[in-house]
């Protein structure tokens, strides 16, 4: 089943996040980002919490009620102010931060898309290791069209740092309009996200939206 996220779900969320995407998305893993057993990013949880916040998120549940998937998303304006970027105390959730900050001016989705004024960007998407593959991703995003279509968005924007979310997004006639290998991406000459096969590179997919 597919709800809303609700704030009262905040702690599951973040439960089922720490035992899930902090560890085994590409990124967070290849830096490591949670270091040990009972480690936690409080910068990646604040992260989180702020796109739950935003009240257009959502969680897929068994039937009785135990989360296996979170999808969290975020709008974002054309006139919103340009975000900094921010100081970020942890250097490895800064690195993370870096890259986002790279995506998002090269990707420069509202430049792409000169009519479009407003898009829902899909920020977390996770799914319980037991049920991948079953095609829960596909449902959270096909439901997160909705609510963009009521939120009044041109665009639907997915940032897939994974092979497997970038198959599933282009599986449902998502175009890709910007792509980073990460064997190119470096720093100082050193590569900065060593990531595990097969996943070799960030892609920003978009979907035009018809309200
Ligand atoms: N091995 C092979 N293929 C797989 C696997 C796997 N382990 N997992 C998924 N796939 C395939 C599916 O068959 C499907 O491909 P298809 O359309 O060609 O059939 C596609 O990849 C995924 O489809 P779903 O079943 O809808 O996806 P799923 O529910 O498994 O969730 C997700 C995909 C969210 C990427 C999951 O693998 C996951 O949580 N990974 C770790 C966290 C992560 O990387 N999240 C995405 C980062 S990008 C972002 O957050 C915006």
């Amino acid at each position: 089943e597919i709800k809303d996220a609700t704030k009262e779900d905040s702690e599951n969320i973040l439960v089922f996040l720490r035992k899930f995407f902090f560890r085994d998305e590409p990124l967070n893993t290849s830096i490591q980002l949670i270091e040990s057993e009972n480690a936690v990013c409080m910068e990646l949880e604040e992260f989180s919490l702020k796109s739950l916040y935003e009240g257009i998120s959502l969680i897929a549940t068994t039937t009785s009620g135990k989360i296996v998937g979170v999808c969290l998303n975020g709008i974002l304006k054309r006139d919103d102010p340009e975000e900094e970027l921010h100081e970020c105390s942890n250097p490895k959730f800064a690195k993370i931060l870096k890259l986002l900050d790279k995506l998002e001016r090269e990707g420069n989705v509202f430049g792409q898309f000169p009519d479009v004024n407003k898009v829902l960007t899909v920020k977390v998407l996770s799914v319980d290791n037991g049920w991948r593959g079953k095609g829960i991703a596909k449902e959270l995003m096909n439901k997160t069209r909705n609510i963009a279509r009521e939120q009044g968005c041109g665009l639907m924007r997915v940032d897939c740092s994974s092979y497997f979310s970038a198959r599933a997004i282009a599986s449902l006639g998502f175009d890709c309009v910007y792509s980073l290998k990460y064997d190119e991406y470096k720093e100082n000459g050193e590569i900065v996200f060593n990531t595990e096969e097969p996943h070799r590179e960030a892609r920003i997919y978009v979907q035009r939206l018809s309200s």
